[in-house]
């Protein structure tokens, strides 16, 4: 277990570099199984859930390398086993990821219900109902195995999202890639990632459009048809958003290279609204302490893309922690996404959980505190808050943080943080 010391109350100050997205290269990542040709995949954070990710493709049969940090090589010439890993699938939430792709190479998966989640019940009903749509027949198995299969190839369909899921619109999107025939998948999500998974698979040779609206059509191709790609992952827009608030809280400068005003305009929106000074450069966002001495209280609801985003709530909430008055968060993507409250109250914020809200009245300061990191987004808040509070704070439990920031502890060292991280 990993502890992250923080002596804090200090401005964070100079630039920092976001690393490559964590949500956009796992999606990549499955998709590779679609074809027998190469992928080499750049800008790929070196991080947990990409580990555990490449572990379950390695044990698929995956013929994978570190070509050099950074860059990933990934290779399927061959069959490839239908048998997802139990460990693995129950450990990593986005290893359903494997199921659309193994089904749409080889007419079968075996693969578990991924594990519970810190952030509440994550259902696959979606995924499952849209693959069923596809042509899969489904057997759930004791244990929480599910078996898929398909008499010779997928059949396009047309299908229709109940909610605009991310990871369902991506697995569907994967299925459909090599089916028979067009599929037209409506009320699909409509984050970056999504459109980056189109973007990465159309340079396979597949034929997807509509990204970024809310409908995807896709027109089957065959296996053989798909070729390899050289790609580079997008920068992370919630590690870039978790840095701007992180600067933005500590009343410091920092300029976070990478970041893309296009994948964070909710979150600038409302730092701007709360009264940070932003400066938006073309390959750069900049914060800065706004004129007034405290943070303007705010409205904030989490909604799917382009609504603001669920994994940069609890962050912000340590932000609005410090406001002159009371802010409301509404959390509609993950209801019982509040563990982390608990925490934050240790560290003198003032806050109540109200069903899917958050009632936030702002105090003047936090307190250092020891505390504990309870998932991956509300560890990043807790870091945030106590790089804020006066005094030493510990955050137990980093290894939640290492599941998302790649070298957290480096890049907050270059902005003049003083942290030690204890493993
Ligand atoms: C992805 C992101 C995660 C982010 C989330 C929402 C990855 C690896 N993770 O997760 O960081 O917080 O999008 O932006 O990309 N749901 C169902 N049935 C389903 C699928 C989802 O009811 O079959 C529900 C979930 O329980 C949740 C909501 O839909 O309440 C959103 O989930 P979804 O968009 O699927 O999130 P993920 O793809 O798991």
């Amino acid at each position: 277990m990993s502890d992250l010391l923080i002596y804090g109350g200090k401005p964070l100050n100079g630039s920092v570099r976001v690393s490559g997205a964590k949500n956009s290269v796992l999606k990549m990542m499955a998709a590779s199984i679609l074809t027998k040709e190469p992928c080499i995949l750049r800008n790929v954070p070196n991080l947990i859930d990409v580990q555990r990710m490449l572990e379950l493709l390695v044990d698929l049969g995956t013929n994978a390398k570190w070509l050099e940090p950074g860059t990933l090589y990934l290779h399927n010439p061959n069959g490839i086993s239908t048998y997802g890993s139990e460990r693995l699938m129950r450990e990593m939430r986005a290893s359903i990821l494997i199921l659309g792709p193994l089904l749409a190479r080889s007419h079968k998966a075996h693969v578990f219900y991924p594990g519970g989640c810190a952030i509440g019940p994550r259902p696959i009903d979606l995924h499952l109902k849209g693959l069923e749509a596809l042509g899969a027949s489904i057997e759930k198995e004791q244990g929480g195995v599910l078996y898929l299969y398909s008499d010779g190839r997928l059949k396009g369909a047309r299908i229709y999202l109940d909610f605009p899921s991310v990871g369902a619109t991506e697995n569907l999107m994967m299925a459909a890639v090599l089916a028979e025939g067009r599929t037209i998948i409506e009320n699909v999500a409509r984050e970056p990632e999504v459109v980056e998974l189109q973007r990465f698979l159309n340079t396979l040779g597949a034929n997807v459009h509509g990204a970024g609206t809310d409908t995807i059509v896709v027109e089957g191709v065959e296996f053989g048809q798909l070729k390899g790609a050289d790609y580079t992952v997008i920068p992370d827009r919630i590690e870039a958003g978790t840095f701007l608030i992180a600067g933005a809280i500590t009343g410091g400068n920092v300029k976070v290279y990478g970041a893309r005003a296009d994948h964070n305009e909710a979150l600038l929106y409302k730092l701007h609204e709360a009264g940070v000074n932003l400066n938006i450069g073309p390959n750069f966002i900049e914060v800065a302490k706004g004129p007034k001495a405290r943070f303007t209280p705010l409205r904030i609801r989490t909604m799917p893309y382009p609504g603001f985003p669920t994994d940069l709530h609890p962050q912000m909430t340590a932000l609005l922690a410090l406001a002159d008055g009371t802010s409301l968060i509404t959390e509609t993507v993950f209801p019982d996404r509040f563990k982390y409250v608990h925490e934050l109250i240790r560290l003198g914020a003032n806050i109540s959980v109200e069903g899917e809200c958050a009632i936030v009245k702002g105090v003047p300061k936090l307190k250092g505190a020891k505390v504990e990191a309870t998932d991956l987004r509300g560890g990043a808040a807790l870091v945030v808050a106590a790089l804020a509070a006066s005094g030493d704070s510990t955050v137990q439990k980093l290894e939640h943080l290492d599941r998302g920031y790649e070298n957290l502890t480096e890049k907050l060292l270059s902005l003049g943080a003083l942290v030690e991280r204890y493993n």
